[in-house]
């Protein structure tokens, strides 16, 4: 578990800087500096409910930047099974039940993003090129960055070659300029440790904090559809975005209360996103 700390420290000109810090064993890292302005970290608001119909209830043009990881593979349910068996959480290996709903959910993204911004879907080589031809109606695809992890998968272990890559397909509506210089597509972030692990598909902060910090800024709106553990939320609270967070399952919406009590320590005022 992080041992992060909220510090202030007053210079001796008389100003007062703000940082986020963790206590590592080589020392305290500086995770955020915050500088002069008192920060503020805003309540994530939190959903409760199925992508394709929650997001429908949000206005137009009302968020800054949409990061998603939809599921593929694992923990996939429909709308439609969960209405007729009033289960949720249902387990579904389907990896084709995505495709169903995303082009629903593509479409509501655009709609309530606003323009100049950009959005980032998490996928993997054998979904990518669907993935893309979904968003591509209506976003423009700029990039397929390289999420590459200190592991790799297990797989046919003499037959295929062991991935170790991730796709994050970066799609913008307009014209999205990056905020912090020209970064490359090579993202090389660890994968989440075991003991800090809440989900099977968990991102590690850091990686979200790059995608957070090069399409965003300070008190800006971002959207997770597919929450999971809420990664992508406790980096937006952290870095002073508002954030939405929509999930169908209660046992994730739990697991994100639980780490919004651990990783951020600042006091959180309401969100009027
Ligand atoms: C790949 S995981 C996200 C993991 C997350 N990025 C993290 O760091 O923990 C996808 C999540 O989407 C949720 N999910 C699946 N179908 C959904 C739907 N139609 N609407 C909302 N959430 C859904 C699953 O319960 C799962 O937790």
């Amino acid at each position: 578990m992080l041992k992060m700390t909220y510090i202030r420290k007053k210079t001796k000109d008389g100003k007062t800087y703000y940082s986020l810090v963790e206590n590592t064993k080589k020392g305290i890292k500086t995770l955020e500096s915050y500088g002069t302005q008192k920060p503020i970290a805003y309540q994530p608001q939190i959903i409760k409910g199925f992508a394709e119909q929650e997001l429908k209830k949000i206005p137009d043009e009302s968020v800054n930047l949409i990061i998603i990881d939809p599921p593929y593979g694992i923990e996939f349910d429909t709308n439609f099974r969960n209405e007729e068996s009033e289960t949720i959480g249902e387990i579904s290996l389907d990896n084709e039940k995505i495709f169903e709903t995303f082009p629903d959910v593509v479409r509501e993204c655009y709609r309530i993003l606003k323009n100049d911004s950009a959005l980032y879907c998490f996928s993997r080589w054998d979904t990518t090129h669907r993935f893309i031809a979904i968003l591509q109606k209506y976003f423009k695809i700029k990039n397929r960055l390289n999420w590459v992890k200190n592991n790799w998968s297990m797989g046919d272990l003499s037959g295929s070659y062991a991935m170790q890559c991730e796709d994050i397909i970066f799609a913008v509506k307009g014209r999205h300029i990056l905020k912090e210089g020209r970064p490359t597509d090579y993202l090389p972030y660890n994968r989440v440790s075991n003991q800090s692990l809440f989900h099977s598909h968990q991102k590690p902060i850091e990686l979200i904090d790059f995608l957070i910090k090069n399409s965003s800024k300070r008190g800006d709106i971002i959207l997770d559809c597919y929450m999971g553990s809420g990664s992508i939320i406790i980096s937006a609270v952290n870095l002073l975005r508002k954030s939405i967070g929509i999930e169908l399952n209660d046992k994730y919406i739990d697991v994100l209360n639980k780490r919004l009590s651990k990783e951020v320590l600042l006091p959180l005022v309401e969100n009027t996103c």
